[in-house]
């Protein structure tokens, strides 16, 4: 491609707009803000709005609340909820609203196409070049074929007056932010090269590979990332199950093939699945839009079902070492998707409840964050103070989520049990405690 543009076009400190402040776009807005750029965080919540402009994040993300702090006194970064006067006084334009899960499971996009219309309208008034850049997760094609035609609609022609790019966030949350600052690589996709020039300038002060492509192999990156790292733990759940019953360790094994630099050694601990709000709804889109373009998605399915049906064998490992659960007391510690955080979207802790629930078990639950917010996923379980509380007379217990807090329990603890029986998914203990007078089960320890 030749060089259409010339670098004067492109700010140093650039003027940059970010449409939702969920967990991806304050992060973004916060860790641009800190090298330099003028940057405005939109959200239609005003109450959002008043707390990022004290320099509070509405969200709990480790060490967001000090850069925040930092760039909001500084002046680097103000929010507001009036979309059109944040396009209007900013040059480039990072769309991170949620793109969510139909109860199909297909991907719905009406986030994306009402924040495109606004910010049409927004460019109307708007003096001089802009690029609107998604960083919501979206399927292949929708950069130009959804969000290119309203913004098209608005009057500007793309190409001359506006350009699109594509910048997907590889953000884990609790970590997102040091994942933002440091990334493994930056992928940029755009409509032309003067997109990409645009977007690139915004990230001009990070140190990681970038890499510049179209807007549909960017959208595609993200997909083939979140599927992949799916697919290795649902490898390694499924090689679980073999290492069971050949009396290995899946840790072992896994460990030494995490040795090959061509595999590498994370996202392949075995336990009862994924959850969180990527990767389940990530998978389920793909393979609906698979299906849709009539392709057979025989390997993300696979996935999947494995996905859900780790979190039963954790419970029937209980029902081997216990017998019937009907009116026996389970200890559940561990509610939320992953530790340090109070989200339970897509929770593991949910099938494996409704299962312990179905074979007529009283559930006693326990998690340090997330009880409120489960509570409201399932009804006719009780929740208690202390992981002991839950311990206390129970039959059996299973640990679904791998918090530090677990990790200091002792057999002593164990042994308030009126049958000490761990069934831990997470390998959060030492699978040598069971060498003090409990029984000790973990999924792919054989
Ligand atoms: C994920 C991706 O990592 C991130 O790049 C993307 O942008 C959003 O989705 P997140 O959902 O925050 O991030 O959590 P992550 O730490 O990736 O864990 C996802 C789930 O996989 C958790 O339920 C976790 O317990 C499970 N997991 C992870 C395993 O079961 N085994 C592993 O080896 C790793």
């Amino acid at each position: 491609m030749g060089k259409d543009y010339e670098r004067e076009d492109i700010l140093r400190n650039m003027r940059i707009s970010v449409i939702g402040s969920g967990y991806v776009g304050l992060v973004t807005g916060t860790g641009l803000a800190s090298k330099g750029h003028d940057v405005i965080c939109v959200d239609k919540d005003k109450t959002k709005v008043d707390k990022i402009n004290e320099g509070e994040p509405p969200i709990y993300e480790e060490g967001l609340k000090d850069m925040l702090q930092e760039v909001t006194t500084e002046g680097y970064l103000r929010a507001t909820d009036d979309i059109f006067e944040a396009v209007k006084n900013s040059d480039l334009t990072f769309l991170c609203v949620g793109t969510p899960s139909l109860p199909d499971g297909s991907i719905d996009t009406t986030y994306i196409e009402e924040a495109s219309k606004d910010i049409a309208a927004g460019l109307k008034e708007k003096l001089g070049y802009h690029v609107v850049c998604v960083k919501s997760t979206v399927l292949p094609g929708t950069t130009d074929h959804v969000v290119m035609p309203i913004i098209e609609e608005g009057g500007k022609e793309i190409g001359p007056e506006v350009g699109l790019g594509m910048n997907p966030e590889f953000l884990r949350e609790g970590v997102a932010l040091k994942d933002f600052m440091e990334p493994d690589r930056i992928v940029i996709g755009g409509s032309d090269e003067k997109s990409i020039a645009v977007i690139n300038e915004a990230y001009e002060e990070f140190d990681a590979p970038v890499i510049k492509t179209d807007l549909r192999t960017a959208e595609c990156i993200k997909y083939a990332s979140n599927a992949l790292l799916a697919t290795k733990i649902s490898f390694a759940n499924e090689f679980a199950l073999l290492c069971e019953e050949v009396g290995v360790d899946v840790y072992d094994v896994m460990d030494a093939v995490g040795k090959d630099h061509r595999i590498c050694r994370q996202f392949l601990n075995a336990g009862c699945g994924f959850g969180g709000s990527c990767f389940p709804k990530d998978l389920k889109a793909l393979v609906d839009f698979s299906k849709a373009i009539s392709l057979k998605p025989r390997i993300l399915e696979a996935v999947l079902k494995v996905n859900e049906e780790q979190p039963i064998h954790a419970i029937d490992m209980l029902t081997e070492e216990i017998g019937r659960l009907s009116g026996k007391k389970i200890a559940v510690l561990g509610l939320t998707f992953k530790p340090d955080t109070d989200d339970v979207r897509e929770t593991r802790a949910l099938p494996m409840v409704r299962s312990l629930l179905q074979r007529g078990a009283h559930v006693f639950a326990y998690d340090p964050m997330g009880m409120e917010n489960f509570s409201e996923l399932v009804d006719g379980i009780e929740y208690v103070d202390t992981a002991i509380d839950a311990l206390k007379n129970s039959d059996g217990c299973v640990i679904q989520t791998a918090w530090d807090e677990f990790k200091t329990l002792k057999a002593d603890d164990f042994h308030r049990m009126k049958s000490p029986v761990i069934i831990d998914c997470r390998r959060v203990l030492n699978p040598e405690i069971e060498k003090e007078d409990v029984v000790y089960r973990s999924i792919g320890l054989g």
